[in-house]
């Protein structure tokens, strides 16, 4: 398998370190051999190439099979226009892979549930997975423009029914290995998008009777994503009302750092944690690598189609966070002693080739 490493700015470099370590020293043991390839992108490659996403990445992407971003923007280049900012480099890849449906997991760690901001009580039993659409909308819809003359601006948002159609496919596909329950989420009571959205999802949900479909206004979603978060099972939405609830949703598990995401039905497959390059703390080593972590056994799961080896990897999350260990943003505010982002990764991959040794003397037996 040929991994392409983006690891970007800020706290991307240091997380995608970790999950790389991860991914080296579990792959072997199912069978996987990794090749990997690293590449500029965002913040970095325009310091080096002037160009947030050069040819060079974008043709080592194409000839991948999966890719793995760490994290894109820096405060260096606040004051460009959108068109040419460090994270203008993750969109035009994303648009370039051609990956629609971006699947964001948060669920609730029993080990780190009094990190999360909400009560016990409202929290435990969550597990939830927002299906973002990822390639349209107002991120994408055409015209957009800076009017400085006339002191305007515009974006644009536009879905066509298909683009909808292909990505609610996949929300009903995955609910179906899930709770099989769907919420799609729109603002249809005011925007013609959502009217689209709507009645597309609703057509699509025709061909999957076995799965319960609600409908949710945006606003009110999240109101219920912080008062019954564990009433959800896979919320399918737009782009930006998915990268807005998706962010809610990491911090409800911790931190924004838990959170893995794929992104799925283009020419190669996407991985990324959910959280951005973080410049508070850049550069310090303490950044949380477990959504990137995370997003490795995703990709195990997904681009590798190894369920064993993804399933490894999250027991060794799970085993990191049951013994006590904490990077210093879900260690709650206790004196517990906090690990650094590399000593994390070796906790991480210590317990998962634990896991991966307790299924070995079993299958012997
Ligand atoms: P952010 O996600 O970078 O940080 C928000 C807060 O969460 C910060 O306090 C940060 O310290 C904390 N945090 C985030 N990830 C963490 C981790 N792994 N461990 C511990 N703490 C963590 O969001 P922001 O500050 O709004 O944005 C900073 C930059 O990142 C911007 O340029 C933004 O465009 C970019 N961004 C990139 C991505 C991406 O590359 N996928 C995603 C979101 C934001
Ligand atoms: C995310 C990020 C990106 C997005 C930015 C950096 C372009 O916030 O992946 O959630 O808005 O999609
Ligand atoms: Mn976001």
């Amino acid at each position: 398998m040929k991994v392409t490493i983006l690891p970007g700015d800020g706290i991307g470099p240091e997380v995608s370190e970790a999950a790389v370590r991860v991914l080296t020293d579990i792959a072997p043991h199912f069978g996987i051999e990794v090749e990997f390839d690293q590449a500029d992108i965002g913040g970095a490659a325009i310091s080096r190439h002037d160009d947030p996403l050069p040819a060079e990445t974008l043709e080592k992407c194409i000839g991948s099979d999966a890719v793995l971003l760490g994290a894109v923007g820096d405060p260096q280049f606040e004051s460009l226009p959108p068109s040419v900012r460090p994270e203008k480099g993750l969109l035009r890849l994303r648009a370039a892979l051609g990956g629609f449906a971006n699947l964001r997991p948060s669920s609730a760690f029993p080990a780190l549930i009094d990190s999360s901001p909400l009560k016990r009580s409202v929290f435990e039993g969550t597990d939830l997975l927002i299906v973002r659409e990822l390639l349209g909308g107002l991120y994408f819809g055409e015209p957009r423009e800076f009017d400085r003359e006339n002191a305007t601006a515009f974006n644009t948002m536009r879905y066509s029914t298909s683009e909808v159609e292909r990505v609610a496919k996949i929300a009903f596909d995955v609910a179906r290995l899930r709770k099989k329950r769907v919420t799609s989420v729109d603002k249809a009571n005011v925007l013609e998008t959502s009217q689209l959205w709507r009645e597309t999802v609703t057509r699509v949900s025709v061909d999957y009777p076995d799965v319960e479909l609600e409908h949710l206004y945006v606003d009110a979603c999240a109101m219920h994503l912080v008062t019954n978060p564990s009433r959800f099972d896979v919320i399918l939405t737009e782009n930006l009302f998915g990268d807005i609830l998706s962010d809610e949703a990491a911090v409800l598990t911790g931190s924004l750092g838990m959170l893995a995401s794929a992104t799925i039905g283009g020419s190669v497959d996407l991985y990324e944690p959910v959280h951005g390059s973080a410049p508070d703390i850049a550069g310090k080593g303490i950044a949380n690598p477990l959504g990137a972590i995370a997003s490795i056994a995703m990709l195990l799961r997904h681009t590798a189609r190894n369920e064993a080896a993804a399933n490894a990897i999250e027991t060794g999350i799970e085993r990191a966070l049951e013994l006590g260990f904490r990077t210093s943003d879900i260690a709650g505010g206790t004196d517990i002693k906090t690990l650094s982002t590399s000593e994390m990764a070796s906790v991480v991959a210590e317990h998962s080739l634990d896991a991966v040794h307790i299924a070995a003397s079993y299958h012997a037996v």
